[in-house]
């Protein structure tokens, strides 16, 4: 058994990236079933509830170690871990902000905290923290990023070199080959995202799948909300933004995820997506993606 398997306690170090709304219970449950560890999300989560009714939801579909990704931003994210801890979820990912204070009660918690960075020196503050394992995310990845970031090919040695605790690659991969080279890197793990909307399973709707499998591999830009950037992929409306720098009302909202990523009004909102979109053509199920990425490596 790997460090990183020994953490999430699924049978493969391949995690499932959190991702919004879209990180439905049958996708979450599908991943964990096929040996992965699946992601629920919490950035678009404003109430208690329904994330509890969604760690629910997927533990009828599955017996299988899944975890959820707390987004530090969220004014809920020490509700979600209480929720998290008192379900049974063992692993989490953190992401957006500042891990110090959470790391502390996700311990007490007996839960493990896997920071998502994008650089060495937040890599050592996490570990400084008390991070047990480092998701190092690339800048190619989809969705929200920093101003600071590297490419996946160089962020993970740096990280793996300066540091001693397992790292976890994201950002880029989608199949056996990505899989690979990510251990060639010295990563121990995989977090994939991009890959996993393009699935069966997901509940994007099928116009989100499609633009991905239509993408190319320069079909996505970096939008620029101010406080952060979002890789998204390049939707008429993202054409505009990025060419006149101007950021209509709304387009990252929960309204607009909803709308956009769910009912496929891609006028409404940011389709975030990795530069690896040009790379995928299909839509299989989940578990032939793991199995894929399994038997390749
Ligand atoms: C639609 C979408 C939403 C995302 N939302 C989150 C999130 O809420 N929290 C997080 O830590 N990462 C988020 N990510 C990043 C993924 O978890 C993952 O690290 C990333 O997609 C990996 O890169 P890839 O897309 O090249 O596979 C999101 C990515 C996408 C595509």
């Amino acid at each position: 058994m790997s460090k990183v398997t020994a953490i999430l306690g699924s049978k493969y170090p391949i995690i499932q990236g959190a991702m919004g709304v879209i990180c439905n219970p049958e996708l979450v449950a599908a991943v964990s079933e096929a040996g992965g560890f699946g992601l629920l999300a919490t950035a678009f989560s404003m109430e208690p509830d329904p994330f509890r009714n969604n760690v629910r939801a997927t533990k009828q579909l599955t017996n299988k170690p899944f975890g959820a990704n707390l987004f530090v931003m969220n004014p809920h994210v020490t509700e979600f871990a209480q929720i998290l801890a008192e379900e049974g979820v063992r692993a989490v990912t953190v992401s957006a902000g500042s891990p110090k204070n959470l790391i502390p009660l996700l311990h007490e918690l007996d839960i493990k905290a896997i920071v998502v960075v994008p650089a060495v020196d937040v890599a050592r503050k996490a570990r400084d923290a008390g991070a047990d394992a480092i998701i190092a995310e690339g800048s190619e990845s989809g969705g929200m990023q920093g101003f600071r970031g590297a490419s996946t090919m160089v962020l993970v040695p740096a990280i793996v070199d300066a540091i001693s605790l397992p790292v976890i690659a994201a950002g880029g991969i989608c199949d056996s080959r990505g899989y690979r080279a990510a251990m060639a890197l010295g990563a121990q793990g995989i977090q994939v995202g991009t890959r996993f909307i393009a699935s069966r399973e997901c509940t994007a709707h099928p116009h989100y799948k499609q633009y991905i499998t239509d993408s190319g591999e320069t079909g996505t830009g970096l939008v620029n909300l101010g406080r952060a950037r979002v890789r998204a992929l390049r939707t008429p409306l993202v054409e505009k933004i990025l060419e006149d720098g101007k950021i209509p009302d709304g387009v990252f909202t929960p309204t607009s995820v909803e709308e956009s990523w769910i009912k496929g009004r891609l006028e409404a909102g940011l389709l975030p997506a990795g530069q690896v979109a040009g790379l995928i053509s299909d839509i299989p199920t989940v578990q032939e993606i793991i199995e894929e990425m399994v038997r390749g490596a």
